[in-house]
């Protein structure tokens, strides 16, 4: 750990001698990557690092307002939340093709992120730096080869934004692997939970509902999301799994519920076990736990009568459904 307590030392160091009294911009998700780097940022300039987080209304139950709580109230990180739910919902209404869903969140996340650059460069008078939380692995893809998922699904990354704005990069996970920014958010008192979470894609829930991605079902799976992931910390299988994860199907299913018919929505569980994200095994959940997960699902989530366990690996099959 006084490693990883020497690497943030100097790296705070160094990066208040490059942005002397300027401003830098960065957008965080929560994951654990951009908290990492926010919280580096914070303890090296404080209040001239604006942190901006944008709520695509894909995010999962109360992520956005956890977030917030967790990076301001904890962290101290001077943050602002831009809810754009309505926005992003409204492009995406109508729509069902997993690349087109895609691009439309990629390209309107790029839009809203410039938009409230602007104004903290208005604001703040100067801001020439960029902060990324990129990491070691991303740096190799993107040298030596495109890994699969990348010329199969167009990704959409907080890493990958805007070549347009013309800000100087600040990267001060570059030389890192996931587990030593691990260890470097347990160093920096970063809460262990968000520094275990599994990763989450930049699309979100949007990739997760298949077929067309409206606010009710949004909602819905929101709701049997929680309910899973709760689960799994419960039976303490969390920090075994890479990444769990409910999707909802475009599929209705008959069911019966007291004495009436339902006809109602199919969501499926994947939980993979995983070391780098490009191979992947379905966890091998116990039958106990997957019991509790469906019975609290159809029980409390109103819309949703059916629960499936998917057990393909990748490859063939890839993480995520979309
Ligand atoms: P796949 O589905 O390609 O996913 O096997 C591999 C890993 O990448 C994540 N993923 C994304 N992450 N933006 C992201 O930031 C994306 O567009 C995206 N698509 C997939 C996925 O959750 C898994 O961890």
């Amino acid at each position: 750990n006084w490693i990883m307590t020497d690497y943030a030392a100097e790296f705070i160091e160094s990066v208040r001698k490059q942005v002397g009294d300027g401003h830098v911009i960065g957008a965080v998700s929560g994951g654990v990557d951009s908290t990492v780097a926010a919280v580096l940022m914070t303890r090296a300039i404080g209040d001239r690092f604006h942190a901006v987080m944008v709520d695509n209304g894909c995010l999962r139950k109360d992520e956005a307002v956890t977030v917030v709580k967790r990076l301001r109230e904890d962290c101290h990180v001077n943050l602002r939340c831009v809810d754009a739910s309505e926005r992003f919902l409204g492009l995406l209404k109508g729509v069902t093709d997993p690349e087109q869903k895609r691009k439309i969140i990629g390209r309107t996340f790029i839009d809203v992120f410039q938009e409230e650059a602007d104004k903290i460069q208005a604001d703040s008078g100067r801001c020439d730096y960029l902060l990324q939380g990129t990491l070691y692995p991303d740096v190799i893809e993107s040298i030596s080869y495109k890994g699969p998922s990348a010329t199969i699904k167009t990704h959409h990354n907080v890493g990958g934004l805007p070549a347009t704005m013309k800000l100087k990069l600040i990267e001060p996970l570059r030389e890192l692997f996931k587990d030593e920014v691990r260890a470097l958010g347990i160093a920096l008192g970063i809460e262990e939970n968000s520094v275990w979470r599994h990763p989450f894609p930049g699309p979100g829930l949007a990739i997760r509902i298949l077929g067309e991605v409206t606010a009710e079902r949004v909602k819905i799976l929101q709701e049997a999301d929680a309910i899973m992931i709760e689960e799994l910390h419960k039976a303490g299988h969390y920090r075994a799994i890479g990444q769990a994860f409910v999707v909802l199907l475009p599929v209705k299913s008959v069911g019966v519920m007291g004495d009436g018919r339902t006809y109602e929505d199919v969501a499926a569980i994947r939980c993979v076990e995983t070391t780098d994200y490009m191979t992947a095994d379905f966890y091998h959940l116990p039958y106990e736990v997957m019991g509790a997960m469906s019975s609290r699902i159809i029980n409390e989530v109103r819309g949703i009568n059916r629960v499936c366990y998917d057990i393909s690996s990748k490859p063939p099959a890839t993480i995520e459904w979309e």
